[in-house]
């Protein structure tokens, strides 16, 4: 199930986060791991504006989250993290639909993120669902900015790139 978080489920995100990188650490990209989880103020943060939502299990407990950002003004998937155990049930799916739902009733028509190219369940599994890699000409000065952040956390920018999805009412996506 995805639903909005609550205020007493934000201390577990980060650990969430972190358990749900460990899937990074089979491919040796220890970078991702010792990159900090996002900080438990902008998850608050995110949490009161209604953009942070949570997947549970059929027993209530929080095993995935998604959180979205809007910087620079554009509609931007900032985390997306799903337990390993409950990985492939689809709950990665149906988080960025509820981000898109929400975007697009916001006004935006594409949502944003930033992810690794070649890694399996990161830039291939956003295309199989949607999404298709922004040419770095194409950048916002935003994310630009964005990027420079991401690369002084750790993540290595050699591998990294941003993707875009359209949002518009009537197209549908595998999901
Ligand atoms: C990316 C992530 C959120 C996807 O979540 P998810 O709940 O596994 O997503 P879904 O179940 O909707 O889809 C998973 C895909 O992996 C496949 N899969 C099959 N078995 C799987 C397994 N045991 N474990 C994981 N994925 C599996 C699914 O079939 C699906 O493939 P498809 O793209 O061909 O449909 C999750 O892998 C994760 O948290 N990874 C670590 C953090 C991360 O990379 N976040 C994104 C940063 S940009």
């Amino acid at each position: 199930m995805i639903r909005a978080a609550r205020p007493d489920e934000i201390a577990l995100l980060p650990q969430v986060e972190n358990a749900a990188d460990e899937r990074y650490a089979r491919i040796g990209f220890r970078q991702v791991i010792t990159a900090p989880p996002a900080s438990l103020a902008s998850l608050e943060l995110g949490r009161r504006l209604g953009r942070l939502w949570v997947a549970t299990s059929p027993l209530g407990r929080v095993v995935g989250f998604a959180l979205m950002k809007l910087p620079g003004g554009t509609a931007w998937l900032d985390q997306l993290s799903v337990l390993e155990r409950w990985q492939g049930r689809g709950l990665g799916s149906a988080l960025i639909d509820r981000t898109a739902e929400y975007a697009r009733a916001l006004g935006h028509d594409t949502l944003y993120l930033s992810t690794y190219l070649g890694v399996p369940w990161n830039a291939p599994f956003y295309e199989r669902r949607g999404f298709s890699v922004l040419p770095r000409g194409c950048w916002p000065h935003t994310f630009r900015l964005q990027f420079m952040i991401e690369n002084r956390q750790g993540h290595p920018s050699w591998r990294r790139t941003i993707m875009s999805r359209a949002i518009i009412a009537d197209r549908t996506y595998p999901s």
